[in-house]
């Protein structure tokens, strides 16, 4: 019920439903039927999961060394303990059928076997993921899962795989939501079969239907990140670019299910095998990651690193690992943040926040310095707040009823906004 409860106010405005009851008995009932749904996914992690994935950094060169590796790196740089504990294995990885059409993995690049692996990542405290398509092949055309869905399931449960990542690449047909829906329907009802508490992330299309909030924990929105501010290939993002796909589809979001506009790139500068393809220039910006991870953690989405762990400098781990943005991502009241301004200078974003505070984001799209100068009651929040600058870890001294800075090109600005102690209460912003 609590579930229940969660997904209406996630996903409906409270105030105008109370104005309208025919509108209230129609978002009951749809819920209802979703309560339904729930039943056949599994709902592992009530907010984004955080971890890293191989492809942006290996491509098809992914192998058993390498996990154990990053596996020690997130633990020694202290990844871990600020909550990335997931290593999910991308495509590559799989090395055929055997004779009872169980998947096996590439012998040469993971000599131990599955199993073996899972019990030394999770002898570290972490959660290993895996990686297959709804199609007889994937990316790499190396095979698929579609037709063997509870077989492979089974396999990934008896390995102890933790989470799922479900591709829709290989022979599949394009531009058929039906059928996308049907091939993702029958992964996460295999997986629910197993009972193993394994997380289910899929490809949701480019403009998802509510449908995949009963599927699985995230699913994509938009093709594959790269390490760039704006991609200029048609089926690659930058970082604006994959943005600008997620921000969209803000009322998708909610306990459970979240957008993933695909992975972090912060901290590659260049030296990701696919995440850095178009990446001659050495990748992004410092400011330009910063603004990755505040996006992206303003927009709820998963947090899946994608560099090499063991490499990254002090800045990105700085960027990474800041408590305050992780908390903003974590927020259990699991609400993507609004876009409340747009323009084509900048952008303003609101999170409404579990203990009644607002996480403000204002991201400079251009290649310019801006001055900003924002009054509070201009997007909705009334009243006077006590302000923190999060990533310059400054706290204002007294009330303020606006925000007046500069935001360098391609920074984003954020804010978390707290109401005076005993005056906490929802104001009017969604
Ligand atoms: C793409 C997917 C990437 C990666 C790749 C592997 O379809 O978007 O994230 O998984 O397949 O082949």
């Amino acid at each position: 019920m609590l579930l229940l409860k969660e997904l209406l106010m996630s996903t409906m405005n409270i105030k105008s439903m109370r104005k309208n009851k025919k509108g209230l008995l129609l978002c009951i009932i749809s819920a209802c039927l979703l309560q339904g749904h729930i039943a056949i996914s599994q709902k592992t992690s009530k907010t984004p999961i955080m971890g890293w994935m191989s492809w942006n950094l290996c491509r098809e060169n992914v192998n058993e060394k390498i996990i154990k590796d990053i596996a020690d790196a997130l633990v020694a740089t202290g990844l871990k303990k600020a909550g990335y504990t997931l290593i999910s294995i991308d495509d590559g990885w799989v090395g055929g059928r055997d004779m009872q059409n169980n998947l096996i993995a590439n012998p040469e690049k993971f000599p131990n076997g599955m199993k073996a692996l899972a019990e030394y990542v999770h002898s570290k405290g972490l959660k290993l993921g895996i990686y297959s398509s709804a199609s007889q092949t994937t990316c790499l055309d190396l095979t698929g899962s579609y037709g063997f869905e509870q077989q492979d399931a089974n396999r990934f449960a008896d390995w102890g795989i933790d989470y799922l990542k479900y591709d829709w690449c290989g022979n599949v047909p394009e531009n058929n939501p039906e059928e996308l829906r049907i091939r993702n329907e029958a992964m996460s009802k295999a997986i629910a079969n197993t009972k193993a508490p394994f997380a289910f992330a899929f490809w949701g299309g480019f403009s998802p239907e509510y449908w995949v909030r009963s599927l699985g924990n995230n699913w994509r929105i938009a093709y594959d990140i790269r390490d760039v501010w704006k991609s200029y290939h048609p089926q690659r993002k930058g970082i604006l670019q994959a943005y600008e796909a997620c921000i969209q589809l803000d009322k998708l979001a909610g306990p459970y299910g979240f957008n993933d506009p695909d992975m972090l790139v912060v901290g590659l500068y260049g030296t990701g095998k696919a995440g850095s393809a178009e990446g001659h220039t050495g990748g992004c910006t410092d400011i330009e990651y910063q603004t990755q991870m505040s996006l992206w953690c303003l927009m709820a989405s998963p947090l899946f690193l994608s560099a090499d762990i063991a490499k990254l400098n002090q800045t990105s781990l700085n960027i990474l690992k800041n408590k305050e943005m992780i908390s903003i991502n974590q927020d259990t009241l699991c609400r993507q943040a609004r876009r409340i301004i747009e323009t084509n200078m900048y952008d303003v974003l609101i999170k409404p926040l579990a203990d009644g505070d607002y996480a403000l984001g204002l991201l400079n799209k251009s290649d310019d310095i801006i001055d900003v100068s924002l009054p509070f009651n201009s997007i909705g929040l009334i009243g006077d707040f006590m302000v923190k600058d999060v990533w310059r870890q400054r706290n204002s001294t007294s009330h303020l009823k606006s925000w007046k800075g500069e935001v360098m090109a391609h920074e984003t600005v954020v804010l978390r906004l707290s109401k005076p102690v005993n005056r906490k209460k929802q104001s009017t912003v969604r």
